[in-house]
């Protein structure tokens, strides 16, 4: 028995999870907790919300919430969603909880005694209009390092860590002004201790990833600098030493002790407190599972932090991930891009993800979700492949037998599964999952040829004897595929065991019964395991995003630094007033628009015009450059849209994803895919004649 500590990266709790967390970070550590739980080893897998740091002040302020708020929700989302996706971890908790800001306060102070925390006076950004400092996510800027789009900390394209003095052009993230320097006193960890220390606990290290390795080897080589591990805002875990009322511990800090702190806090939870020690001072592999972007802090960082604190286990293996990308964009949380998990578990079953993203995960390069790919693999592997097998070995079974049938097993068939079986568990070990996937397939693959070969259906009356051997070879091959596939898609397999007659679930079982005889067990007529999927029903229109409201002109300005701009005040009904500014004044007159009801877009991201704030954008027909305008009939504040289109508007959407919707004129009207475009009482009419096929902006 080995003793195994998972510890996986702890999402920020500012939002939804998405897709790329699920791809880079829970799935690959629950496969691997997964699967050494079933070999019998003593695993301790831990996780949690990150709760503190300016990702969540950031988010509260911009909803005008509390941070309390805020990770009180998305914690509640995140643990929920975890159960659906079948992510088992020993301990998912959270950071603003009282134990962990205790075991956080007192590995801080043990690292001051030891001298390893020290204050020092630096230099940190100051907003001069907001009246406060700036810490991390609050600046933005250019990184030195790739010239690509930095803020505050880390450079949010290549990675790096990012000292404040460092950023060029930097911005207030409140304001848009350019904050000063300022001095403040923070404390600072000694990482300039552990360079050598470092490089010397790495010399083992040649079996982890590539990337992993060479990123880490070159940070260190680079030069390791102190770091301020304090900052100035309110929320977050008070810094026990006096002196520092004011001032919060840095949240990179406090969240890579969660690892500790989970592992006390199970320990605790199960009523033995000191059982975390067995993983944490006793021989016992950890691994960690996280995106690239969070290499330095498990391979530098925290590292550093627990040989400074010494007597714990430091980290054995970081099989970081690439990026899972979106059509080749990043996903990320602050700019709204990806795919969210309370959406696709309402749409897709757990499993059909967790299938796709194992066989597509991104290991040693970026890897792009497609909706193709995904209804691709999911009918033409999960469906027609692995199902299928599944599914008319039973259904034979259950027909002429009712039962799995005694038998000899087929040695040729049956070695060549057993090979791939084993590699399964190579692969996994190694933290090649996709490779051990594959090999799951691969196993579907064999059985039904097999069976296509055999063709037990052939003999079942001539020659039952023949035809219970095939039968029991195939059962106990769908026998090996419940449990090679319990790592990867384990709601599946439970229901593969069950339809196998077992009647206890699979996750108690070990790995190695897979290779075991399988017993005659009563069997029940199989359900299917897996749905086919229609692509032109998952893809969203990109209609469906758009927020269209009928909107009532109630008051018009003069833009007061604009020739052809109007400031036209509406009243959307529910949504209240908004102020929009509007291109039409060459064309209209104020009189003329007063009491007009128009079409708005109400989601539309405000932007300044000419320094005139605007809260979403008016349709218009773009006539060579004159607008002209839609005009609505319904209630203010009520929906515009198109038949057959569910509305699912974004929060915000940009002028770009607005753009690819194209709406045409027709008939006087407004078409979009061939059919009109109306509100509650008929279709949108055009203020005046325009020829069909003009553009709608
Ligand atoms: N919340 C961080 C992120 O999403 C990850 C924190 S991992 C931990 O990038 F180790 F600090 F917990
Ligand atoms: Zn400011």
């Amino acid at each position: 028995m080995e003793r195994i500590f998972v510890g996986v990266a702890w999402p920020y709790a500012n939002g939804s999870l998405h897709l790329g967390t699920l791809a880079g970070c829970l799935l690959p550590g629950d496969i691997f907790g997964r699967y050494h739980r079933m070999k019998g080893n003593a695993v301790l897998m831990v996780s949690g919300s990150d709760e503190h740091g300016t990702p969540i002040t950031l988010t509260a302020e911009k909803e005008g919430v509390s941070p309390k708020e805020i990770v009180d929700r998305y914690h509640k989302e995140h643990k929920e969603n975890l159960e659906q996706l079948g992510i088992q971890f020993e301990n998912f908790t959270r950071t603003s909880n009282e134990f962990h800001k205790n075991v956080v306060k007192k590995f801080f102070l043990r690292l001051y005694e030891k001298g390893y925390i020290y204050p020092k006076k630096m230099l940190a950004f100051y907003c001069q209009n907001c009246n406060r400092f700036l810490p991390d996510r609050y600046v933005e800027g250019i990184c030195p390092h790739c010239h690509g789009k930095a803020r505050g900390d880390q450079c949010e394209e290549c990675g790096a860590t990012l000292e404040p003095e460092e950023i060029l052009e930097p911005k207030c993230k409140i304001c848009g002004a350019k904050p000063i320097l300022k001095e403040t006193e923070h404390l600072f960890f000694k990482l300039s201790a552990f360079e050598e220390k470092l490089l010397e606990w790495l010399k083992d290290k040649n079996f982890w990833r590539d990337n992993v390795l060479n990123f880490t080897l070159n940070f260190i080589k680079s030069g390791l600098k102190d770091r301020a591990i304090t900052r100035d805002i309110e929320w977050g875990v008070e810094v026990p030493i006096k002196g520092y009322e004011n001032k919060r511990i840095y949240v990179w800090f406090d969240a890579v002790i969660g690892y500790l702190s989970a592992s006390m806090e199970w320990a605790e939870k199960i009523g033995k407190p000191d059982e975390w020690k067995k993983w944490w001072k006793e021989e016992a592999k950890h691994y960690y599972f996280l995106a690239k972007d969070n290499i330095p802090f498990h391979t530098v960082i925290w590292p550093a932090m627990l040989m400074a604190h010494g007597g714990l286990n430091l980290p054995y293996d970081v099989p970081a991930n690439e990026y899972l990308t979106l059509s080749g964009e990043q996903f990320s949380k602050s700019k709204g891009i990806g795919i969210w998990i309370p959406d696709v578990l309402k749409r897709f079953d757990a499993d059909a993800i967790r299938y796709y993203l194992s066989i597509n995960m991104p290991e040693k390069h970026d890897t792009d979700w497609r909706w193709e790919d995904f209804v691709a693999k999911n009918n033409n592997e999960l469906v027609a492949i692995y199902g299928n097998f599944i599914h008319r070995v039973l259904t034979f079974i259950h027909k002429n037998f009712g039962k799995i049938p005694a038998g000899k097993v087929d040695e040729e068939i049956w070695q060549e599964v057993v090979k791939n079986f084993e590699e399964i568990g190579k692969s996994i070990e190694a933290c090649h999952f996709k490779e051990g996937m594959k090999k799951v397939m691969r196993i579907a693959q064999i059985g039904n040829q097999y069976m296509n070969a055999s063709e037990p259906w052939k003999f079942v009356k001539e020659n039952v004897e023949r035809c219970k051997d095939v039968l029991h070879t195939l059962a106990r091959i769908v026998k090996v595929l419940a449990i090679a596939s319990t790592p990867y898609m384990p709601k599946t397999a439970n229901k593969i065991w069950k339809m196998l007659g077992y009647k206890d679930e699979i996750y108690s079982h070990k790995w190695e019964e897979a290779l075991e005889d399988i017993e005659e067990n009563e069997i029940e007529k199989p359900a299917p395991l897996f749905k086919k999927l229609e692509l032109n029903e998952i893809i969203e229109d990109p209609f469906s995003k758009l927020d269209l409201r009928v909107a009532k002109i109630i008051k018009v300005e003069d833009h007061p630094n604009a020739d052809k701009l109007y400031i036209l005040e509406l009243d959307v009904g529910e949504l209240g007033k908004r102020r929009i500014v509007a291109g039409i004044k060459p064309w209209y007159k104020k009189d003329e628009l007063i009491g007009k009801k128009i079409v708005l877009l109400a989601n539309l991201k405000p932007a300044k015009i000419r320094g005139v704030k605007s809260e979403g954008m008016l349709l218009a027909v773009d006539r060579a450059g004159e607008a002209v305008l839609l005009l609505a009939n319904a209630k203010e504040g009520s929906g515009v849209f198109v038949e057959g289109i569910e509305s699912n508007p974004a929060e915000k959407i940009s002028y770009e994803e607005f753009a690819k919707v194209e709406m045409k004129s027709k008939d006087g009207k407004v078409e979009y895919k061939g059919k009109f475009l109306r509100d509650e009482t008929g279709e949108i009419k055009i203020f005046k004649q325009v020829e069909d096929g003009h553009i709608i902006r």
